[in-house]
This record gives C-alpha cells, sequence and structure tokens, in this order.
C-alpha cells in the first residue's frame, strides 16, 4: 500500500490530501501538523476552516485511510511520498522583508524529512515557493552522509477557497514538475498515476521543476492583475458614467480575453494573491529585472488604491464625518463561501473607519471569529454581530464587502426602515439591485458605477 504524509494541516493540505484519500482508498493518507488544535479539530465534527462539501469527503475516508496526526516524524518515517504543505508567509524581517516568501517553516521541513528518514522517499512541493526552491530543497535533504534518496517534485495546488471541493474533483489541470532524470521522471510517474485515478490524463500536465514552481506564481499573478485591471477601470467608469458591469460582459465576451475574474470588486484579498506577487517582484529584482518587477508590483498598488478609493467615497458621501455614525459592515470573508480573512479588504475598511471614528459592527455569516483574530486593537471599538438586520438597526449605512448570496435576499425594505437617515449603502462587490434599493430609499453607491442619490 502507498503511504501519504502531508506535512501542514491548512487550507491547501487538508482538502487536498482528504480528495486523494477519498478517490484512491488504497493509498494510506496521514495529514501531520504541528498545531494540535488544528489537527484536534480535522478528526472531530468542527472541520477547522470551512468549505462547501468538505464535510462529506472527510468522513467517507477518515479512519479508513485517511488519518490526522501531531506525530510528524512518524508520519514522514512512514511515508514513500510526503507533501509539504506548510505556509510560506512573506517576509516581515531583514533581506527581501515585506516582498520575499519566509521559507524558514519550508527549510524545517526539509531538514526534518532529512533527520528522521530511513528509506528513499518522493517529496512533493505543495506551498507555493520562489522558482528554484527545489534545488535547495535538494541541497538540503541531500546534506551530510545518509544513503537515503530524495526525490523532489513540485505540485503547485491552483485550487481556491470556497470551491476547493469542486476545484479537486474536477480540475482544469494538475500541474507535476520532475527533474529530466530517470529517478526524476519515474517519481513523476508515480504520482501521475495517483491523480490519475480520477483525473483525465490529458488533464495532468507534466514540466520541468522550474516551470512548474514558476507557473504557479504566475497563475496566481495573472489572475490578480485581471483582477486589479478592471478595477482601474472601474474608477474611470465612476467618472464618465460607464458602468463597468456592462464593460466586463462587453470585453469578456471575446473569446481572447473571457468572461471570468473580471468582477469589478473592493480589491483581491486571500493569503496568495499578494504574497505571490510580491514573491514575483522580488524574484525578478533578485535577477536584476527591474522593468518587470516595477510592472508587477503595480498590481499590488491598484489593489490597495482601489480598497482606499472605497473609504474615501465613503466618508466623502456621508458629509466628509462618520464619526460618531454606526456603520454595518455586510462580509468580513475575503470571498463568499469561506470563513477566510487573510489578506480581506475588510480589515483595510474596518480599520480606516474606526480610525475616522465611525461605530462599525461587522456581520458575517462564517468570519465572524477569524475578524475578531484579525483586529485585537480593535476588540473594543468594532462590534459583531450575527444577524445582519441587527446590525443594520439604527445605522447611517451599510458597505458590502463579501458577495455572500445570501446578502442579495435580504428584506432590504425592514432595513432601511430601522435605519438613520439618508440611509447609504455602499456595495463593494456591485451584486445587489441598485436599482430597487434605489426606489425604497435608500442613497446607492456601487464600485464601478458611482452613486444614486436623493439629496440633489
Ligand atoms: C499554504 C501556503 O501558505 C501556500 O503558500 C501554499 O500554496 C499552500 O500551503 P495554507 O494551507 O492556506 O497555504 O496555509 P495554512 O492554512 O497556514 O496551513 C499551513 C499549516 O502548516 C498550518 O496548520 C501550520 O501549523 C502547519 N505547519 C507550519 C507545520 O505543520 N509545520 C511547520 O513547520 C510550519
Ligand atoms: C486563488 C487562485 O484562484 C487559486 O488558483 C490559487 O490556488 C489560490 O489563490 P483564492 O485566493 O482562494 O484562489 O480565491 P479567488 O477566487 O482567486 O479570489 C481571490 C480574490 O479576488 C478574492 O478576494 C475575490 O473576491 C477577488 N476577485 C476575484 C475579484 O475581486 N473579482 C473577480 O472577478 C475575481
Amino acid at each position: 500500500m502507498t503511504k501519504i504524509c502531508c506535512i501542514g494541516a491548512g487550507y491547501v493540505g487538508g482538502p487536498t490530501m482528504a480528495m486523494i484519500a477519498k478517490k484512491c482508498p488504497d493509498v494510506q493518507v496521514t495529514v501531520v501538523d504541528i498545531n494540535a488544535k488544528r489537527i484536534a479539530a480535522w478528526q472531530s465534527d468542527t472541520l477547522p476552516i470551512y468549505e462547501p462539501g468538505l464535510d462529506e469527503v472527510v468522513k467517507e475516508a477518515r479512519g479508513r485511510n485517511l488519518f490526522f496526526s501531531t506525530d510528524v516524524d512518524q508520519g514522514i518515517r512512514d511515508a514513500d511520498i510526503v507533501f509539504v504543505s506548510v505556509n510560506t508567509p512573506t517576509k516581515t524581517f531583514g533581506e527581501g522583508a515585506g516582498c520575499a516568501s519566509d521559507l524558514q517553516y519550508w527549510e524545517l521541513c526539509a531538514r526534518r524529512i532529512k533527520e528522521v528518514s530511513t528509506t528513499d522517499k518522493i517529496i512533493v512541493e505543495k506551498s507555493t515557493l520562489p522558482v528554484r526552491t527545489a534545488e535547495a530543497m535538494d541541497r538540503v535533504l541531500h546534506s551530510g552522509q545518509k544513503s537515503v534518496h530524495f526525490e523532489v517534485l513540485s505540485n503547485p495546488e491552483f485550487l481556491a477557497e470556497g470551491t476547493a471541493v469542486a476545484d479537486l474533483e474536477n480540475p482544469d489541470r494538475v500541474l507535476i514538475g520532475g527533474h529530466e532524470t530517470p529517478s526524476g521522471q519515474k517519481a513523476l510517474k508515480t504520482l501521475v498515476d495517483i491523480y490519475a485515478t480520477w483525473i483525465p490524463r490529458d488533464r495532468i500536465l507534466t514540466a520541468n521543476v522550474w516551470s512548474a514552481e514558476l507557473s504557479k506564481l504566475t497563475a496566481n499573478a495573472f489572475l490578480a492583475q485581471r483582477v486589479s485591471s478592471i478595477n482601474a477601470i472601474s474608477a474611470l467608469c465612476e467618472a464618465t458614467e460607464a458602468d463597468v458591469a456592462e464593460i466586463s460582459r462587453a470585453i469578456g465576451t471575446d473569446s481572447r480575453i473571457g468572461s471570468k475574474f473580471l468582477k469589478a470588486s473592493i480589491g483581491f484579498g486571500g493569503s496568495c494573491f499578494k504574497k505571490d506577487i510580491l514573491n514575483l517582484v522580488y524574484l525578478c529584482e533578485s535577477y536584476g529585472l527591474q522593468a518587470p518587477a516595477d510592472y508587477w508590483r503595480q498590481v499590488v498598488l491598484m489593489n490597495e488604491y482601489q480598497e482606499l478609493r472605497f473609504v474615501k467615497t465613503m466618508l466623502r458621501n456621508m458629509f466628509n464625518t462618520i464619526a460618531g455614525k454606526r456603520v454595518a459592515v455586510f462580509g468580513f470573508a475575503f470571498k463568499a463561501d469561506t470563513g477566510d480573512t487573510r489578506e480581506s479588504p475588510a480589515i483595510r475598511v474596518c480599520r480606516a473607519l474606526a480610525d475616522d471614528h465611525a461605530k462599525v459592527v461587522v456581520t458575517d455569516p462564517k468570519a465572524i471569529e477569524n475578524a475578531k483574530i484579525e483586529m485585537p486593537d480593535l476588540l473594543d471599538r468594532i462590534e459583531f454581530e450575527k444577524d445582519p438586520y441587527k446590525a443594520a438597526a439604527g445605522a447611517h449605512a451599510i458597505a458590502l464587502l463579501t458577495e455572500w448570496k445570501e446578502y442579495k435576499t435580504l428584506d432590504y425594505q425592514r432595513i432601511f426602515d430601522s435605519m438613520a437617515k439618508p440611509a447609504f449603502i455602499f456595495d463593494g462587490r456591485n451584486m445587489l439591485d441598485h436599482k430597487a434599493l434605489f426606489e425604497i430609499g435608500f442613497e446607492v453607491y456601487s464600485i464601478g458605477k458611482g452613486l444614486r442619490t436623493h439629496l440633489k
């Protein structure tokens, strides 16, 4: 029986391994993590992350061929294949601070693998890493006197949160990079065969290790760039009475452009986009490529501009003063269908509102606990309320920041009646029925459409 161990039971490691275990009952999968609380949650009925459909996948395989453990060494020792899926955050210190990836956890894993292994293993980079990390990994793994052989593959994960289960079950492609040596190609085939259990062969792409590593950074950079591009146009739309949704539709029907990732918003969030682009910037700079570095950095700067532009628009329309005014923030997660709040634009928006002395009340169906963790210093100034109706009662404004579908079907007449007047709604996701809201009596601002006002 093939044995897999995955180090890192996070948003990527947990769901990915659960899907492999579900699809390959004859492969034993053990997910290990140094965080005992997280492992306990994976073993319980309340998983540590919210992801539609994940409970069923985990329940089917857990205890059969899917196990969660804090015994990292044992997990590594027993495995034929070790996935490394630990976090690689942006460095906050020293050389490359604010840009480069912090590889300390990843290197600790490599050292641990070398330390405890007594048999040959395939090591799979699942974490997003700078290009040529596999080379460093090879060096660490093969340093010193040991007869054990490690073959490093790169297998970046492209799942998006909120749709992780569907993305894993039916991915556009799986990408596996291996060295162009006989042992590299043999390892590559082993991993291809596992994925081929449920994924058509023509969607399993193989490449050299460096291309695989760099493809992940490139994919995220291109996706984020589309969001920044449409957000740049949204600002111009507001100045010219063009409607960004109409523009997205018009350009998205061009098959060369395609319709996805053209939704204007308050900005992209999530643990990957900003981190990966900054990493790309750092890589370009370290190879002396300043123009490409500047080009990609602009995608992140545009995103920051969009977040701040939203807050400034709120302030300007609310008569340049929000001090003492209750503002209901609808949605704190970085996107719908997840409880994840990492790099959520809501963090910056709430902080700016609180700095301007607004009475901020945050509501979200899944992310309130994580929201509290994001803003430990503001807990005495920000209210958290599960019920959106209660959050909006008495408020001067609603700022809709996450596109939860339940926000589409709220009784906005009831909400309007309970609010201070004039009642503002700032739709940071361009998802509500603005005409209907305006007819109820709201002052309605939407990204890329501007303000509809009764106050002329
Ligand atoms: C991570 C990376 O951030 C991302 O770059 C990559 O693409 C996929 O893996 P994610 O799963 O979202 O993404 O990270 P996170 O939820 O933080 O999970 C990482 C886990 O690794 C944590 O549970 C942490 O406790 C664990 N970990 C970290 C270890 O088990 N050992 C370590 O040495 C460090
Ligand atoms: C992303 C990549 O899509 C995925 O392939 C990779 O593995 C990890 O990073 P994720 O961050 O989970 O996934 O979510 P994604 O759906 O890409 O959205 C990222 C951010 O962009 C969200 O804040 C989302 O709201 C925003 N977005 C997305 C827009 O503002 N407009 C769009 O049209 C699309």
